[in-house]
Parts: C-alpha cells; structure tokens; sequence
C-alpha cells in the first residue's frame, strides 16, 4: 500500500488535512499525519517507510532523504522549495514539486492587509495616510507579485514590476509597469514588496544601498524568505534614515534589534501569509493531486529537481 505523509511542523487547517485524507483513501493509499513536531528525530521516524511527503517550510536535508528508504516524491505544498535540498533529492531518486500560485493569494491579502496595518499607525486612532496615489515596486512578478498588484490597483496604487526572468512586455501586459533594474524600483516607489525566491543570487540582495535610495517615507514589505535581506544593512538604513518602515512576515534574525526602531519595524510572530483556510486547502489538495498524478501515471509536471 502507498504510505503518504504530511509532515507539517505548522499545521494546515483540518479541513485541508481532511480533504487531503479523502483523495488518498479513494486511492487506497495510507495517510500518516506528523504535526507540530519539535524534534527532527520526530520527522526522521516518520519518514521511515514512507513513498510521498507532503510538507511546507519543513527541512527535507540529506539526513531525511537517507532515513527514508522508500521515498519517491516529495511534494512542498507552497511556492518556495528552498528548504529541500534539491540535489540530494536528485541523488537518492527522489521527485520534488511544489504548487505554484496555490497559496498566492493568500499571502497577497497579508500583504495588502500589513500595508494598511502599517499607514493606519497601527489602529492606534492617530492620522494616519492612504494607499491610494501611492506607487508600489513589486520586486518578482510571478503568482503573489501578481496577486499584490491586482489588489494594490483596487486601491488606487500605481503599480510597478520588476522581475529578472520575465520580459518588460510580459510584465505590462501582466498589468504593471515595467522598470529597468531593482536598484530603479526602490528609488521610485513609495512602497516596495518583495516577491523574490531565495537563491544564490538573491541572497542578502536587499541591502543598505537600496534602502538608501528609497523616497521618504518609504516602506519595504517582505512576504518572501528573510534569506534575501542583507539584515544587518537594512538595520543600518533605518537607523539612519528615522523616515524608513520595515514590515516582515519572516521574523529577521536580528528581531530584537530591530525592535529598536519603534513603529518603523513590523514582523508578525511566525509566517503567515499562507496561513488561511483556502490556501491550505488549494495547496494540500494540489499536493495530494500531484503524488497520485506521480504514482499512479507517473505525471511529473511540477517538478523542481533534475
Ligand atoms: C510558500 O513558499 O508557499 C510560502 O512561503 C508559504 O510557506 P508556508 O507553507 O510555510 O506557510
């Protein structure tokens, strides 16, 4: 019998994890359920005899590839794969996939939603300032970038993209205007939303040099990995500049330095922009389609490994 299991240190909702259930009973395959683990010990175990995974941000490294002797695909049910180590994927025969644009609006609706947090000071009941006539940079125009865009024209925002892998054409026709380079998009927009994945290319890329040339009063939004933060010069930039806001859904790693910098720094507690019924259950059905799409006809159309 097909062993899956979800392994989520961050649960999804019930009725996700039921209606994941219900496509694998249908099938006849087993479905095991690993939530809130603590310990990685926890996640090795269950893994044991297993042929699918399904997980979010969990960490699937060499260790978990070699304690699962069966495995044949793993599935992140969420955009971002960085926390699979792709080439030891590769090396133990094992397919890896995610589920593009599944959780895309959800994170959109966060971000959207900490914007306003953000120009209302809070809900604190002082004057605060709008979204609209504002100019928001999209850094990454792919499915949240999108998401972002199409809300922030609801509001009345002037909306600009730039994204190293899609054409200027293909951007304006996505909605947005095009701008030449990053460095271009934080020196013109009042509020600049990151959508980028974590790479080697992206890593720490958002630095003190871009903040720097930001317009006053400008905001920088992370809804991506703080992976792509260059923390210690963001820090910097801020300090220097008392007109500058950080707002985050990945806690930095310098957070209670951060702190220092009052109103202008927002992180929420722990990732959240994924965090809603519907994204859950897009993402985990996705998932569950995807494994028995894999075993079954041998479909491998989201694949990220070699
Ligand atoms: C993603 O890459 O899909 C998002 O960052 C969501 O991550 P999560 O499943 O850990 O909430």
């Amino acid at each position: 019998m097909t062993k899956v299991l979800i392994a989520t240190e961050k649960p999804f909702a019930a009725a996700a994890v039921q209606g994941i259930k219900g496509i694998f009973d249908a099938e006849g395959f087993e479905t095991i359920l690993l939530e809130k683990y603590t310990e990685k010990k926890q996640l090795l175990d269950a893994v044991a005899n297993v042929d699918a995974i399904i997980i979010r941000s969990d960490i699937i490294d060499k260790e978990v590839f070699d304690a699962a002797k069966n495995l044949k695909i793993v599935v992140r049910a969420g955009a971002g794969y960085d926390n699979v180590d792709l080439a030891e994927a590769t090396a133990h025969n094992v397919c890896v996939m995610n589920t593009p644009g599944q959780n895309a609006n959800a994170v959109a609706e966060l971000v959207i939603g900490l914007l306003v947090f953000n120009a209302r000071n809070r809900f604190n009941g002082k004057s605060g300032s709008e979204l609209m006539g504002k100019k928001i940079g999209i850094l990454a125009y792919g499915n949240v970038g999108r998401n972002v865009g199409r809300i922030a024209k609801g509001f009345g925002m002037d909306v600009y993209a730039y994204d190293a892998f899609i054409s200027a054409d293909a951007i304006k026709e996505a909605g947005a205007t095009p701008v030449t380079s990053v460095a271009d998009l934080f020196a013109n927009c009042d509020v600049v939303s990151l959508h980028a994945p974590a790479t080697d290319e992206t890593k720490k890329s958002i630095n003190y040099e871009l903040l720097m040339k930001m317009p006053k009063n400008a905001v920088v939004i992370n809804s991506a990995r703080k992976e792509i933060i260059d923390e210690e010069g963001i820090l910097k930039a801020l300090t220097e500049r008392t007109d500058l806001v950080y707002i985050t859904d990945i806690m930095p790693g310098n957070h209670e330095a951060m702190l220092a910098l009052g109103e202008r720094y927002f992180s929420t507690p722990k990732k959240m922009g994924a965090q809603t019924a519907e994204a859950n259950n897009n993402a985990g059905i996705a998932a569950a389609n995807q494994i028995v799409g894999f075993i079954k006809k041998g479909e491998e159309r989201f694949r990220v490994n070699k």
